[in-house]
């Protein structure tokens, strides 16, 4: 069966891979980008199966518009993919009121202006499918990445809230949360951490630093979420959260067994080898 989808941030990375994936199994994608240069290289691979839409998903005034271009032709949708995100790193508190609305309004206030926007035409679908792209970092706070753990976590309650709050009418709601995944997300996130090495969080610097090439060096190509989220719309399985790292030990295992005190004794360990 061919489906309608809207997908978010089809720019770039995950999201980006999710719409060639599906327009390659002859789907029909409605992708948003913020450049109209963005959306020319999936309107070019393929005329009949993508769409670009211009659209800042902060922008509120514009939504219902996005929303008639979708349903210009008939009015049901059958899978939204929230994926557009930024990742603001920092320490908690050096970070400002901007910084922190900015990530907040981006990874969650959009995402549920824009589900909002299209749950008429997901039950008009009778079988709608929404996927929000979590991260692992809904289950692990890194140090200098509070608030995006913040976006991340809240974005897990309103997947599980739309969930059950869509049961009646067959919308079925997922998340996947990757580990490191190669997308231009890391070198953002990598600018802004250089900023706070002058600060009383310099000490912190190296390891996040650290962690941060680790992540580049280990990160999974975005087809892989992609292959993962055309399966689960294909599928529509019971399961409703999507784990996706080469770390599954870690997330699932250790992080349960262990008491997040020694988590912290081995932060600690590694920030005392630069604090003067
Ligand atoms: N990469 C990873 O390791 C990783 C791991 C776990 C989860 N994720 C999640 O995966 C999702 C996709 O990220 P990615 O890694 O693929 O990064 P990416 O390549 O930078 O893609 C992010 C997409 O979101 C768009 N976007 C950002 N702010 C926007 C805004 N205000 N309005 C509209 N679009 C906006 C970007 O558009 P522009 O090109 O215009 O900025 C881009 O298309 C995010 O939700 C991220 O949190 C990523």
């Amino acid at each position: 069966m061919l489906l309608k989808v809207f997908i978010t941030g089809v720019s770039s990375g995950i999201g980006a891979a999710i719409a060639e994936n599906l327009c390659a199994s002859g789907h029909f994608v409605y992708g948003t980008v913020r450049k109209t240069e963005d959306g020319l290289r999936l309107s070019k691979a393929f005329p009949n199966h993508f769409r670009p839409i211009l659209y800042d998903v902060c922008d509120i005034e514009s939504l219902p518009k996005i929303a008639s271009q979708v349903y210009h032709v008939d009015d049901h949708l059958d899978v939204l993919i929230n994926n557009a995100g930024i990742a603001v790193s920092g320490p908690m508190e050096l970070l400002s009121d901007e910084d922190i609305e900015k990530q907040i309004d981006v990874n969650l206030k959009a995402v549920i202006r824009i589900t909002n926007a299209f749950i008429p035409g997901l039950i008009k679908s009778c079988s709608g499918t929404v996927i929000n792209i979590s991260s692992v970092s809904a289950r692990f706070t890194s140090p200098m990445l509070g608030a995006y753990s913040i976006s991340k976590y809240a974005l897990e309650a309103a997947t599980d809230a739309y969930r059950r709050e869509l049961l009646p009418w067959n919308v079925k709601v997922y998340s996947i949360q990757p580990g490191p995944i190669k997308t231009p997300i890391w070198e953002k996130a990598g600018q802004e951490m250089k900023d706070y090495s002058n600060s009383r969080y310099g000490p912190f610097m190296p390891s996040a630093n650290m962690i941060l090439k680790r992540s580049v060096r280990i990160a999974e190509p975005p087809e892989k979420i992609a292959r993962l989220a055309a399966k689960i719309i294909k599928n529509r399985p019971s399961k409703t959260k999507f784990l996706s790292t080469g770390n599954v030990f870690f997330y699932k295992v250790f992080l349960r067994i262990l008491p997040a005190s020694w988590m912290d004794r081995l932060i600690l360990a590694q920030v005392k080898k630069h604090m003067k």
